[in-house]
C-alpha cells in the first residue's frame, strides 16, 4: 500500500477518533494545542509558516486564528483531507496535496511538522528531517513520546514505542526543545532544529 492509501485508510476508517477526540487524534485537541499556539506564537508572527501533515485541520485552525503570520501553506498527504480544508484557504491561506518526503515544498521560513514523524519509520524521519532543513531556516517538530529512546516503526496509523528523539541514535539532529505538554497519560513535545 502506498503511503497515501494508507493515510487515507486512516480517516475513511476513522482510525485515531476515538473518545470524541479530533479526527487527527487526541494530539490535536486543546490542552496539548493551546500551550503549543502560545508557544509558538512569537516565533511565527511575520513568517511565511508551512505546516507539512496539517491532518484534520484543527490545529491549523487554532493557528490561523491565533497567530500573526505573513502566510501559512498547509501540505497533507491525503487528498480527502486536502478537500475539507479547502474552505479555509483565502489571500494568505494555501493548502496543497503532497508527500513532504517527495513533493517540491512550499517556499517559507518556518516549518511545522506536526505529529507526523511519530508516524513514520526511520529512514523516511531522516530522509524528511534532511530535507526541510536545507528549505527553511527554522523547523519545529512536534511528537508524542512515552520514554527516552527511539525504535523503528512501520508507516502508518501506529505510533514508535517510545516516542521520537531526534537527537538520540539513528539520528544524530541538535534540537533545542520549546515546550513539553503532559495531559490525562500524553505526552507531547515540542522542538526545534
Ligand atoms: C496524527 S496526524 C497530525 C495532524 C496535525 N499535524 C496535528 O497535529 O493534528 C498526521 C498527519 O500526517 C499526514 N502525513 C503522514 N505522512 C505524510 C507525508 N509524507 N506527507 C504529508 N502528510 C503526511 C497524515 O495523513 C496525517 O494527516
Amino acid at each position: 500500500m502506498s503511503l497515501e492509501d494508507t493515510f487515507t485508510d486512516v480517516y475513511d476508517q476513522d482510525r485515531w477518533k476515538h473518545q470524541g477526540n479530533p479526527r487527527s487524534g487526541i494530539g490535536a485537541g486543546p490542552a496539548f494545542v493551546g500551550p503549543y499556539i502560545e508557544t509558538l506564537a512569537p516565533l511565527l508572527r511575520g513568517k511565511r509558516v508551512v505546516d507539512l501533515g496539517f491532518g484534520d485541520f484543527t490545529v491549523a485552525k487554532a493557528i490561523i486564528r491565533d497567530v500573526q503570520f505573513h502566510a501559512y501553506t498547509g501540505m497533507e498527504i491525503v487528498p480527502s483531507m486536502v478537500e475539507a480544508a479547502r474552505r479555509f484557504e483565502n489571500d494568505r491561506v494555501t493548502v496543497m496535496q503532497g508527500n513532504m518526503a517527495t513533493a517540491p515544498l512550499p517556499p517559507g521560513e518556518v516549518c511545522l511538522i506536526r505529529q507526523v514523524l511519530q508516524h513514520l519509520n526511520n529512514d523516511m524521519v531522516k530522509q524528511i528531517i534532511d530535507r526541510v532543513r536545507s528549505a527553511y531556516s527554522c523547523v519545529i517538530v512536534t511528537d508524542q513520546i512515552r520514554g527516552r529512546r527511539n525504535t523503528d516503526v512501520e508507516c502508518g496509523m501506529n505510533i514508535r514505542k517510545f516516542g521520537l528523539f531526534l537527537e538520540k541514535p539513528p539520528f544524530d539532529y541538535a534540537i533545542d526543545e520549546l515546550v513539553t505538554v503532559n495531559h490525562d497519560r500524553y505526552t507531547v513535545s515540542t522542538v526545534r532544529l
